[in-house]
């Protein structure tokens, strides 16, 4: 009898691709070995904090659909029967927990339509949260891009499409596609043509504030900054290009592989310089980091490896890891004496070290977040 699962080995560049991108990433330490800048912030504890833990509302609004945490699972896969099953545990994991979730690049399924299931099944899985589309640049550069777009978006019932950008990677990687001319205009168009909001995120470079205006003025209504400090994609591709003995490639993801601006000024420099929804991610590992994450001008968190990890495990690993990050943020909350997370925006914050000079030297005050008449003024 025929399954109806896709065959077990796929059969074409771009799933070839993202399974090997699931088993690096999985298997091979290609963690950034410059920090994010977290550990750079100190939120100011509240001996006294006036409010009983046990009232604190983690509710927020995104586009409309209310999250019972400010959490989204990051885009990362689809393509294959194992990326379907990992969209599948994730996405059911974000029904139960009331967050959002982005599925991966889906050039796949666009290349080849019977791969479509692979997203598809985190629809079905969780019907309720707000779930991203997700394209690359060289898919939005085409002249059929908005056709594609659509189809992406009609692929899993999207809520919002992300267009990724991933100009190191593509830089290091011997397959890369490096023509970036003409991507912010194509954005622009996409973000006017479409039903739903765009959205840009990075993958683990960060994003400045000269980019994010550029994004804010063509129409595009998030940004998820996705710094650096976690993942780190040159040191995906390296270790690719070392089981292909690629020697250049190796060379550049090794010399690459802590290039871009850490997640925390790149927050900082989104939030400050545009009125877009900001997204934290890029080594977001716990709780903790999205509350600073939310002080400093984020709206939401998001977890990419550690949710691939512990969906491997299964669901109840991966509900385990988030739960854990939800009381996290709680605590946080707790601590600061803050209600809500309208509240938590306004916490005061102590910045110091390298990511104090960063934003000295891009010209922001970092004084502005140490007290609260200070943040609202
Ligand atoms: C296995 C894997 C696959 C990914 N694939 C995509 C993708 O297809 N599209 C995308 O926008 N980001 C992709 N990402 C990037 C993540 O969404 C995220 O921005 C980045 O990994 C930084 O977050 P982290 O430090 O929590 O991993 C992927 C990440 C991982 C770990």
């Amino acid at each position: 009898m025929r399954s109806k699962e896709p065959s077990p080995m796929p059969d074409n560049q771009t799933t070839k691709r993202k399974l090997s991108h699931i088993q690096t990433t999985l298997h091979q330490d290609v963690q950034s070995h410059v920090p994010t800048g977290f550990d750079d912030v100190r939120l100011i504890h509240k001996a006294l904090p006036e409010v009983d833990r046990g009232e604190i509302d983690l509710s927020t609004d995104l586009f409309g659909h209310k999250l019972r945490a400010p959490l989204v699972i990051e885009s990362m896969t689809g393509g294959t029967p194992l990326a379907a099953k990992i969209n599948r545990t994730l996405a059911k994991v974000a029904e139960k927990l009331g967050i959002a979730m982005g599925v991966g690049s889906q050039r796949a399924a666009i290349e080849d339509q019977s791969l479509a299931r692979t997203y598809r099944v985190a629809r079905e899985a969780a019907p309720s949260i707000p779930l991203f589309a997700n394209l690359g640049c060289p898919q939005i550069a085409r002249d059929d891009a908005l056709d594609r777009a659509k189809r992406a978006i009609d692929m899993i019932g999207a809520t919002g499409l992300f267009i990724h950008l991933n100009a190191l990677q593509e830089s290091v990687q011997f397959e890369g596609e490096t023509d970036f001319h003409g991507i912010v205009k194509k954005i622009g168009e996409l973000a006017s043509a479409l039903s739903v909001p765009v959205l840009v995120k990075e993958t683990g470079a960060g994003i400045s504030m000269e980019t994010a205006r550029a994004l804010e003025q063509v129409g595009v209504k998030g940004i998820n900054v996705s710094g650096l400090g976690g993942t780190s994609w040159a040191g995906v591709e390296y270790y690719r290009a070392r089981a292909k003995r690629y020697g250049l490639q190796m060379e550049l993801g090794t010399t690459f592989w802590d290039w871009g601006t850490p997640t925390v000024p790149s927050i900082v420099e989104v939030a400050n310089s545009t009125n877009l929804k900001v997204f934290a991610s890029g080594g977001v590992r716990n709780g903790l980091h999205i509350a600073k994450a939310i002080a400093l001008g984020a709206h939401y968190g998001g977890l990419a490896l550690p949710m691939l990890k512990s969906a491997s495990s299964g669901e109840n690993a991966a509900v385990e890891r988030l739960t854990v990050v939800i009381e996290e943020l709680r605590n946080a909350m707790f601590l600061t004496g803050s209600r809500s997370i309208d509240e938590l925006r306004r916490a005061p914050l102590v910045i110091t070290g390298a990511t104090h000079q960063w934003l000295t030297q891009r010209g922001f005050d970092p004084a502005k977040y140490a007290t609260r008449s200070n943040k609202s003024s």
